[in-house]
């Protein structure tokens, strides 16, 4: 049995932050496991971070499958969540429970991540009464980006952040065991922390959400053109990959590489 449980989670509750990152690959998720995150999400954002999208839209289920399984073998005690990717989900209800299902059945996922608010919590009961963990996601729905005008900032009025606030407390309702607040303001972050009773996982949604989570190529600063507010890096990788590419390509080109070492003798 892994460490990190739905139950575990919903108990941190006002005991213990909670970490996450996302991982797309099972060396990365094997390192954030080693590191003692509790939750890893395989999230849509594979489609941008790592696949040269321009939004999470293009993601398929048959990719979310296929990183969901990679980022599972590496891991033994994190939950894994896997993102539902557009469109696996808003068609039905019946659509959206074979769709989590496959990610469970298939991939090896312990729970499944949708975006939207008080208007999912049909599905999230569907999906809970059939064994489907599911983690919410409101505020900056990254699959919602067209219909937002861009990647903005949400509940910045008084009745969007009332409204935010009604869909938190129906996913809670329904059966989420945690949620995910991106994007919103940190008076609000901690306003629905205090009201919802599953933990608020947040991403530039303050300091007093219940935990944190960040894209992991984010953190460790492997995209240089990219980084919003909320990111924090830890590492700055993207020059240091540069300059070993750039190392290699030196030393083969001069013959340094491969030196005696790297190569085999023959059999005497
Ligand atoms: O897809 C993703 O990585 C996410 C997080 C940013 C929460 O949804």
């Amino acid at each position: 049995m892994k460490m990190w449980t739905v139950t575990r989670i919903r108990q941190a509750k006002g005991k213990q932050r909670l970490a996450c990152l996302t991982a797309y690959d099972c060396p990365t998720a094997r390192m954030v496991d080693e590191a003692g995150i509790p939750l890893i999400l395989v999230g849509d954002s594979v489609g941008m971070a790592v696949l040269g999208y321009d939004s999470t839209l293009p993601v398929t289920m048959e990719q979310m499958l296929h990183h969901t399984a990679a980022v599972v073998r590496g891991v033994q005690n994190a939950l894994v969540i896997a993102d539902m990717p557009f469109l696996s989900y808003q068609v039905s209800i019946e659509s959206g429970i074979i769709n989590a299902g496959r990610l469970l059945k298939e991939a090896g996922a312990d729970a499944v991540k949708i975006e939207g608010g008080a208007f999912r919590a049909d599905l999230v009961r569907a999906l809970v009464a059939n064994g489907i963990p599911v983690i919410g996601h409101i505020g900056l729905t990254p699959q919602s980006v067209r219909e937002f005008g861009g990647f903005k900032v949400q509940g910045r009025t008084s009745a969007a952040a009332a409204q935010l606030r009604a869909d938190a407390l129906a996913l809670a309702e329904a059966g989420i065991f945690a949620l995910v607040l991106e994007c919103i303001p940190a008076v609000l972050g901690a306003d629905i922390t205090t009201a919802v009773s599953v933990p608020t996982i947040g991403i530039g949604a303050g300091p007093l959400c219940d935990g944190q989570v960040l894209v992991s190529s984010d953190m460790l600063g492997l995209n240089d053109q990219f980084q919003p507010r909320f990111v924090k890096r830890y590492a700055n990788l993207a020059p240091q990959m540069r300059a070993a590419f750039a190392a290699y390509a030196r030393e083969v080109a001069d013959g340094t590489f491969p030196g005696p070492e790297h190569g085999y003798e023959a059999e005497a």
